[in-house]
C-alpha cells in the first residue's frame, strides 16, 4: 500500500510517502524553528499559519521526490493529536481533503504512536516491546503488545524531558530549541562538575519529574553566572545532561526488570541525544536487551513514522470518519477502546 502520511502537530510541516508501512519513499520536514526562535518558543497562532502556508508545497514535494502522482496514492496517514489544535486542524484537513478528492481512505493516528513505531522503518520490533518516548511534550514508558495496544507504565509529573532541555538551555542564554546545543556543549564538560539532583529516583514509580531540576539549574547560574562559551558552561551542561540520563536509565532499568521485557525502543526528540544514546546502549548490553533507537532523522518530528501504524489500520480497514475532529490531548490507553 502506498501512503501519504502528514505531520503538523507542532513546529514542523511534514510529509511522506511510505510503501507498505515499512520503506521511505520519501520524507519532506519543513521546519519553523527560525521563525519562533525569535519568541523563545513555539507561537500556536504563528504556527498554524506557518502550517497552512507550507502544507501544498510540502505534499507536492514529497510526491515529486516519490515520483508519483495522487492518483497513485492509496492511503492517507495523518496526526490527530495531541498537539496544537490549529496547527493539528491544518493537517488533518488536508489529509481529509486528498481522501475525499481521491476516494481513498485516511486514518487519524497518534503522534506519539509515530515515534513509537519510527524504527520499523529501519528493522522490525517484536512485541511485546517496552518502549520511552522522550520528546518535547512526552516522556513517558509504555508496555506496547501490538498496534493499539499500549498500557503507560510511568510518565513525566511536571515538564518533559525535551522541555527540560530546552527550559535549562534558555536559563543560559541559548536559543530555542536548546537541547541539541546542551548536548553539543556537554561533550566537552565535566558531568560530575555540579551536584545536581536526581529527581524521583527512588519514590518506587516510574515516573519522572524533571522541573526541580531546572529550578536547581537556575539557582545554580544566579550563584555563579556563567557566559557561553566557556568550560564553566559546558561543565554545568554535561552535569544537566548526567542527572537527566542517570534518572531516564534508572527508571528504564526498573521498568525493563518489573515487565521483564527483552526488547526496548527509545525514540523521540531526544532520543537524539548522544548521552542517552551511550547510556541506553550500555544499560541494555548489562541486561541483555535489544535496543532499538531510531536513526536521530526519525527520532524528531516526521510524517514518515506515522505512516507504520497508519500502514497498519488501513490495511485492516481501521479507518477514519469524515466527522473526526483532532484532539489537542489524547491518552495513548483509550487507543484500543477505537479498535
Ligand atoms: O519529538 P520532537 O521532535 O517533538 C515533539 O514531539 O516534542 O522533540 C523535540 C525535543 C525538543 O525539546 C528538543 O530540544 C529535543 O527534542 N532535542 C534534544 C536533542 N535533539 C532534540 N534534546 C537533547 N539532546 C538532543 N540532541
Ligand atoms: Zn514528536
Amino acid at each position: 500500500m502506498i501512503v501519504l502520511a502528514i505531520e503538523t502537530s507542532c513546529d514542523e510541516t511534514a510529509a511522506a510517502v511510505v510503501k507498505d508501512g515499512r520503506e521511505i519513499l520519501s520524507s519532506v520536514i519543513s521546519s519553523q524553528i527560525a521563525i519562533h526562535a525569535a519568541y523563545g518558543g513555539v507561537v500556536p497562532e504563528i504556527a498554524s499559519r506557518a502550517h497552512l502556508q507550507s502544507i501544498a508545497p510540502v505534499i507536492s514535494q514529497a510526491l515529486h521526490d516519490a515520483g508519483i502522482g495522487m492518483e497513485d496514492l492509496e492511503g492517507v496517514a495523518v496526526t490527530r493529536g495531541p498537539g496544537l489544535s490549529g496547527a493539528l486542524l491544518v493537517g488533518f484537513s488536508a489529509a481529509k481533503a486528498i481522501a475525499a478528492a481521491r476516494k481513498i481512505p485516511f486514518v487519524g493516528v497518534h503522534h506519539i504512536e509515530g515515534h513509537l513505531f519510527a524504527p520499523y522503518l529501519e528493522r522490525e520490533v517484536a512485541f511485546p516491546f517496552l518502549a520511552l518516548v522522550v520528546s518535547g511534550g512526552h516522556t513517558h514508558l509504555y508496555l506496547v503488545e501490538g498496534f493499539g495496544r499500549y498500557t503507560t507504565l510511568g510518565r513525566t509529573i511536571d515538564d518533559a524531558a525535551g522541555e527540560a532541555y530546552d527550559k535549562c538551555a534558555k536559563i543560559m542564554g541559548m536559543q530555542y530549541p536548546g537541547g541539541v546545543l546542551i548536548d553539543r556543549m556537554a561533550q566537552n564538560g565535566d558531568p560530575a562538575a555540579i551536584r545536581l539532583p536526581r529527581p524521583l529516583l527512588r519514590d518506587g514509580t516510574l515516573n519522572f519529574s524533571f522541573s526541580g531540576l531546572k529550578t536547581a539549574v537556575l539557582q545554580q547560574t544566579i550563584k555563579t553566572p556563567v557566559s557561553i562559551p566557556s568550560q564553566a558552561a559546558d561543565d554545568l551542561c554535561a552535569s544537566f545532561q548526567e542527572a537527566v540520563c542517570h534518572v531516564l536509565a534508572a527508571k528504564t532499568e526498573a521498568a525493563i526488570r518489573q515487565t521483564d521485557s527483552v526488547r526496548l525502543v527509545v525514540a523521540g526528540g531526544v532520543a537524539c541525544n548522544s548521552g542517552l544514546r551511550l547510556r541506553m546502549a550500555a544499560l541494555c548490553n548489562q541486561m541483555g536487551v535489544e535496543l532499538s533507537i531510531p536513526h536521530p532523522s526519525l527520532c524528531g518530528d516526521n510524517a514518515a513514522m506515522l505512516a507504520v501504524p497508519g500502514d497498519y489500520y488501513l490495511s485492516h480497514g481501521l479507518i477514519s470518519a469524515f466527522s473526526q475532529d483532532v484532539t489537542a490531548t489524547w491518552d495513548m490507553d483509550s487507543i484500543k477502546d477505537l479498535l
